[in-house]
């Protein structure tokens, strides 16, 4: 059979040196104008931009190669199914897990989590057992667990960070208790840009037995992940922030728990056998993806992830690490600005304040000047309480941002101040 399908070997940005301009060639929104300026999407927390490479594949899936999948004996039907496993296996490597049957594919992170919370939680949470989360939780990681909390009466428990938007190690360790039955925990905050030792957190949650889950919706785009290196029990990210479409994300677990872990939902495609008096489940991944799947945003998810590691995971993480730097210099000349968030260990995510302004005006005026930020609660509301905010605005980076972006933003940023002060 023959996989249509291109892979991202001629891509432009696909070579070293790490080259910004080529890779920005091939996201085909950058080259648009809004408001008469250019572009300067800095709103990739939210959402990342599409690359031509994942575009080109979706089209392809759709005009050339779609069907059913699973279920067909034809041979369209067998070629969707193998662009669909195809894309398994593909976030397989990704994460480094162990098996296939370790990655099922889900709507979203939260969908991965509501999933975990239900199943795994649902079996093994009862009554006074305690659920260990950060402050810095967004609410997929929060209202799933909070579920538990009232069907179950099991209780939620929060690690602080520090004034710094410090992840507190000690402080964390301290809230476990022999009740803690499962450790929730984000691997790189979507306001602050903290990012987790989820290797140690790990480690001190195994020396108990307890489970960890990582949501690692901006983890898996800023950091390299390695599931087995890492040893978390479930990880879970989303794929249109990783630049792949929406519609579409990933829960990975260890096998051990997914074998006994009952199904979410029930439907096709998940069972074994059904009569009219018993019905079996299927081995994980199918038990936990009943009906028909999202089989071209897996699709695209799997071109998505092919892109991001033809330019190199570590080679981002360097852009993006020197772009943040830059960042925090350029935006730290501005006495007028509180950033909120100031880890050592932090990702290309910059939360701030305006003296004077509300945070959706200054966003509103950086749209006149092309400039895309977020600004509102970010799902967070319980870290904004922390920092006794109600809102900030939000600069968040990718791969495809430069310098002379961060300038923009800071021109902006100083017109907007022009207006307010
Ligand atoms: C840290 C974090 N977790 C979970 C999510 C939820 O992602 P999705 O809405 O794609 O499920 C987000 C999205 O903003 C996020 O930033």
């Amino acid at each position: 059979m023959t996989l249509l399908t291109p892979t991202a070997k001629d891509l432009s940005a696909v070579q070293a040196p790490y080259d910004v301009d080529a890779i920005r060639a091939d996201f085909p929104i950058l080259a648009e104008k809004i408001h008469g300026k250019p572009l300067v999407y800095l709103d990739n927390g939210a959402s990342a931009q599409k690359s031509r490479f994942m575009i080109e594949t979706v089209q392809r899936a759709y005009a050339h190669e779609y069907a059913n999948v699973h279920r067909g004996l034809h041979y369209l039907s067998n070629l969707a199914t193998a662009n669909f496993e195809r894309a398994r296996e593909t976030v397989r490597r990704f994460l480094n897990a162990r098996s296939d049957a370790e990655i099922i594919f889900t709507r979203n992170a939260t969908e991965g989590i509501n999933l975990v919370a239900q199943s795994f939680g649902g079996t093994h949470i009862g009554e006074g057992d305690e659920i260990l989360l950060t402050i810095m939780e967004h609410h997929s990681n929060i209202v799933p667990w909070y579920f538990l909390r009232e069907r179950k009466g099991a209780v939620l428990k929060w690690a602080p960070v520090s004034d710094t938007g410090e992840f507190l190690l000690d402080e964390f360790e301290k809230l476990i208790s022999p009740r803690t039955k499962m450790i929730a925990i984000t691997h790189m905050s979507n306001v602050l840009g903290t990012i987790v030792p989820i290797k140690e957190v790990v480690r001190i949650a195994h020396a108990r037995g307890i489970p960890v889950l990582v949501d690692g919706a901006q983890g898996a785009v800023h950091l390299p992940v390695d599931v087995q290196d890492l040893d978390a029990d479930f990880y879970v990210f989303t794929g249109h922030k990783l630049y792949g479409p929406t519609g579409i994300g990933v829960l990975y677990g260890k096998s051990e728990h997914l074998e006994t872990m009952p199904p979410y939902q029930g439907g096709g495609e998940m069972i074994g056998t059904v009569t009219t008096d018993r019905i079996t489940y299927a081995a994980p991944p199918h038990r936990f993806e009943a009906g028909t799947p999202a089989i071209v945003q897996a699709i695209g998810l799997g071109a998505a992830i092919d892109y991001v590691e033809g330019v190199g995971r570590e080679r981002i993480k360097a852009h993006e690490d020197a772009l943040l730097a830059y960042a925090m210099d350029r935006l730290g000349e501005l006495n007028w600005l509180r950033i909120i968030g100031r880890a050592k260990d932090k990702g290309g995510i910059i939360s701030f304040e305006m003296e004077g302004a509300h945070p959706h005006d200054v966003s509103t005026i950086l749209d006149r000047y092309g400039v895309a930020v977020r600004a509102g609660t970010h799902c967070a509301e319980p870290l904004l309480a922390r920092f006794g905010v109600t809102s900030t605005a939000r600069a968040s980076i990718a791969m495809y941002n430069t310098k002379d972006e961060i300038d923009t933003l800071v021109e902006g940023l100083r017109k907007a101040r022009e207006l307010f002060a």
